[in-house]
């Protein structure tokens, strides 16, 4: 990793140390800032006070060591503890989705009040890195600027969206694409730019509610790719089309690309599902129609049950029929199963009375507890006496069990590849019944994980 020298070190707190937060917080802290997290949670600041990382994110729990070593990072409870001393407070709570589908402001609220109550006077930036609807800039403001009892100085409200892929936060702090950051007024944008200088990669400066737009933009185009190659992938079958040669056909058009263009069981995780959502609900409550976004999201939830009912016709009944499902993250390379289509999936197999014997490398925390008991201790236990095999996420190691081994424990002989992730030949050749998504033939197309 190579970060030239910055141009002078600040005082940084992290509101939240989720997945973005403690990214963002080890990540400046190599870049020379003196940072501290802050986090409601006393379990995870002891955790990571003694550099335990509970997010599954290569070079993360290095970088963190690092920072607390050297002394330039540090965590805690208290926002006394980081407020009052620091040039920038960067805001990283998690906006889950509400029932209606609104983003839920409840922890940014909470935590500005917190930063306003412990600002002793001072007037650092504030830097909105939680996606939030477009408008949260000036709430943070308003927040403020009621809470404080004499306030000294207009807030300095910066929004500055994060847009790093779980499984390599790491990689894409260092490596941005981009780097957008949306202010009232210049001078506190190019102050955050000053942070970032060891940085290359383009930097859009713009105002608040441009920076706020350009994150629900980008994932819900995102979402939108998966939808529309998975819509496309349901056309391709009764056509007798692959959807993967049809992918990498159109693919090597430089305008369209291959990110995000896997067909499968649908997109999931904390972002993209809530983020489409919220977007949507914006769309509702200013009176504006969004069918394009309203699709995205029938397309997704359309093919968790597609994946369930092609296991019900190929087994007759899910009654009683043993499934075992490789899988239970988000996506492979996470310890993250919020808004899993793996967990969806799972739970429409057990609602029709399926038994399940899952397995995942990390045996993720975040499924409900009804899927952490069906945990087994590697891919081929679960495979024992199953039925039919599901792979529902696409973590490298499935590749590497040897489907011999696989077919040779397994009562039956149904093989659904969710994420068209293993070659259908192979698959064939040692006695599957082969279901994938709109594959109809041939040869594999490996891929990146990029969901
Ligand atoms: N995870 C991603 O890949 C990703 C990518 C881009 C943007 N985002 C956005 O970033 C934001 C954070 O996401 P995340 O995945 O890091 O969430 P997370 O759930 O992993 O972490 C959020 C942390 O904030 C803490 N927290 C909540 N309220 C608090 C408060 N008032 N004071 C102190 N701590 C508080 C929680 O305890 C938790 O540790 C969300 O808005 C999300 O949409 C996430």
């Amino acid at each position: 990793m190579s970060i030239g020298n910055i141009v002078e070190p600040a005082n940084v707190a992290v509101v939240g140390c989720g997945h973005v937060g403690l990214v963002m917080s080890a990540g400046l802290a190599e870049l020379g800032h003196r940072v501290t997290g802050i986090d409601r949670s006393a379990e995870l600041v002891a955790k990571l006070s003694q550099g335990k990382v509970h997010v599954h994110e290569p070079g993360l729990p290095e970088l963190v060591g690092k920072g607390l070593a050297s002394g330039m990072l540090a965590f805690t409870t208290e926002y006394d503890a980081a407020v009052p001393d620091a040039d920038f407070i960067f805001v990283a709570v998690d906006t889950p989705a509400t029932l209606g589908g609104a983003a839920d402001l409840r922890n940014i609220r909470a935590a500005t009040r917190s930063i306003a109550s412990s600002l002793n006077g001072k007037s650092p930036v504030i830097v909105n890195k939680s996606t939030s609807p477009i408008g949260t800039g000036e709430t943070i403001a308003g927040i403020l600027q009621s809470t404080l009892a004499k306030p000294h100085r207009v807030p300095r409200i910066v929004s500055n969206p994060e847009f790093l892929r779980q499984g390599r936060a790491v990689h894409d702090f260092f490596n941005p694409d981009r780097i957008v950051i949306g202010a009232r007024v210049p001078e506190d944008a190019h102050a955050v730019a000053e942070l970032y200088s060891a940085l290359s990669g383009p930097m859009i400066i713009t105002d608040l509610r441009t920076a706020e737009m350009i994150k629900y933009v980008a994932n819900s185009f995102l979402a939108t790719r998966v939808s529309f190659i998975n819509e496309i992938s349901r056309l391709c079958e009764p056509l007798g089309v692959d959807v993967d040669e049809v992918v990498s056909g159109i693919a090597l058009d430089a305008r369209i690309g291959s990110h995000f263009f896997n067909p499968g069981i649908g997109f999931g995780g904390s972002c993209l599902p809530k983020d489409v959502a919220a977007l949507r609900y914006m769309g509702e409550t200013f009176g504006v129609a969004t069918p394009v976004l309203s699709a995205v999201q029938e397309v997704n939830q359309a093919q968790r049950t597609g994946a369930v009912r092609r296991l019900r016709a190929r087994l007759g009944t899910l009654e009683n029929k043993t499934i075992a499902v490789w899988g239970v993250t988000f996506k492979g390379e996470t310890e993250d199963a919020r808004e899993s289509p793996a967990v969806d999936v799972i739970g429409l197999l057990r609602n029709e009375g399926a038994v399940i014997r899952s397995y995942d490398p990390v045996r993720p925390d975040s499924a409900p507890e009804e899927v952490r008991k069906t945990y087994c201790s590697s891919a081929l236990e679960a495979a024992r006496d199953a039925d039919a095999l599901a792979i529902l996420t696409d973590w490298p190691e499935f590749l590497k069990v040897p489907l011999v081994q696989v077919k040779s424990v397994m009562r039956g002989s149904v093989l659904f590849d969710g994420r068209n992730a293993l070659s259908k030949a192979e698959a064939e050749s040692v006695g599957f019944a082969y279901l994938a998504v709109g594959r109809v033939s041939r040869s594999p197309r490996r891929r990146e994980t990029d969901e």
